[in-house]
């Protein structure tokens, strides 16, 4: 029991569970599929900053990140003041909502997602507003336009979609941002996209051939929608998760607002400048991103000869909608040295190395067969 007051919104705040561990199996080698972190070495580039910036750990870092944030900006091409650090992507999106959100207001985000969209909504007291995904796990755009209030101040769009891979094509994407209104800001959470096939920009090619559609223009939607923020982070393509640095692009007077909620300091001197190793290594990167690519193409064809749905996934991750089944699966991994995450309505898998990625579809189709 507490004697202290807290908050009524707590009440409904779900904590974050986090990607479980694989449990130890005797004689054989165990795999974390369950957190979609890069399966590979990080950039030996990025590795050297991490090094040479761990000097100095009795200094605060710099708090604007003002050579990561000039890096950034010139590599998008927009000026300085669109561009915001912050201890991941999570601290970007906390902002984003927490500039925005109170209670007697609400937030859009689609459902299932990224699970902080709900805590941190939850968490300003702000209500709820999930919308369930359409067919392949893809956003439902215009039902989420239809979902839009009065009061809502926020919509959370995220591609490709965590947990289920799906990618927003442009024309969907130009159709919602013509109808939201001006005053809602829109969030597109682009954590995965350098994963997806066509996220080199030609916005309007049919990527492949399962049928997923290259990443909407972030760099022209910025440009055409004032009301638009995208979040990226180098906990994924880059792999960097340990460090936490991510950012956001938006129009000056809403990175001004998330600057007075992102803490002062966040971003660890190391965690800077291995970001910036990384994004002058972003040939390497994208190679590293196609063979998470491949593998993960691989992946779903082989789990949908099993006979398990699959959808597109422009993610490192694929998704089984397995329903009731999903925690027997996630069961029968963890028995065989693989942790995967089960959210409920199905199960999310990260893309690992090749002898793991084997061993799962042994286990679906053992699974699928009983
Ligand atoms: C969709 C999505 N957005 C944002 C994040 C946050 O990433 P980070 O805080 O590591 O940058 C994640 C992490 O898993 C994610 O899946």
């Amino acid at each position: 029991m507490t004697n202290f007051r807290v908050r009524p919104a707590l009440a409904d705040t779900p904590a974050y569970v986090p990607g479980k561990p694989p449990a130890p199996v005797e004689g054989v080698q165990s795999y974390k599929l369950s957190s979609n972190e890069h399966h590979m070495d990080p950039l030996p580039a990025a590795l050297e900053a991490i090094l040479g910036a761990a000097r100095t750990p009795h200094l605060y870092p710099d708090p604007s990140a003002h050579d990561l944030t000039a890096a950034l900006a010139a590599h998008h091409e927009v000026p300085y003041d669109n561009v915001v650090v912050s201890a991941g992507a999570s601290e970007g999106l906390s902002a984003l909502i927490g500039i925005t959100a109170e209670a007697g207001t609400s937030v859009v985000f689609p459902w299932p997602s990224f699970e902080m969209y709900p805590q941190v909504v939850s968490f300003t007291g702000a209500e709820k507003i999930a919308v369930p995904l359409a067919d392949e796990g893809r956003m439902d755009l215009p039902a989420m336009l239809q979902a839009i209030r009065e009061d809502t101040r926020l919509v959370l769009l995220c591609s490709p979609n965590n947990p289920t891979g799906a990618v927003m094509g442009q024309a969907e994407f130009d159709t919602f941002m013509e109808q939201v209104p001006a005053d809602v800001l829109v969030v597109l959470d682009e954590a995965y996209v350098d994963f997806a096939p066509g996220s080199e920009g030609a916005a309007s090619i049919r990527a492949n051939g399962a049928g997923l559609d290259a990443p909407v223009d972030s760099a022209v939607g910025l440009a055409t929608y004032p009301n638009l923020a995208v979040l990226r982070t180098f906990s994924k393509a880059h792999g960097l998760a340990g460090l936490r640095v991510g950012y956001t692009l938006a129009q000056p007077g809403i990175i001004h607002e998330m600057r007075k909620s992102i803490a002062p300091f966040s971003v660890t001197a190391p965690a800077q400048a291995a970001a910036q190793a990384s994004l002058a290594h972003l040939d390497e990167i994208a190679v590293r991103s196609k063979e998470v690519g491949v593998l993960r193409d691989e992946l779903a064809a082989r789990l949908r000869e099993v006979g398990i749905p699959v959808p597109p996934s422009g993610g490192n991750f694929v998704w089984l909608p397995l329903g009731k089944r999903s925690q027997e699966f996630a069961d029968a991994c963890m028995a065989a040295g693989l942790a995967v995450r089960n959210l409920g309505a199905g199960v999310r898998v990260t893309v690992g190395p090749q002898e793991a990625l084997d061993r799962l579809v042994d286990i679906a189709r053992t699974f699928i067969g009983k």
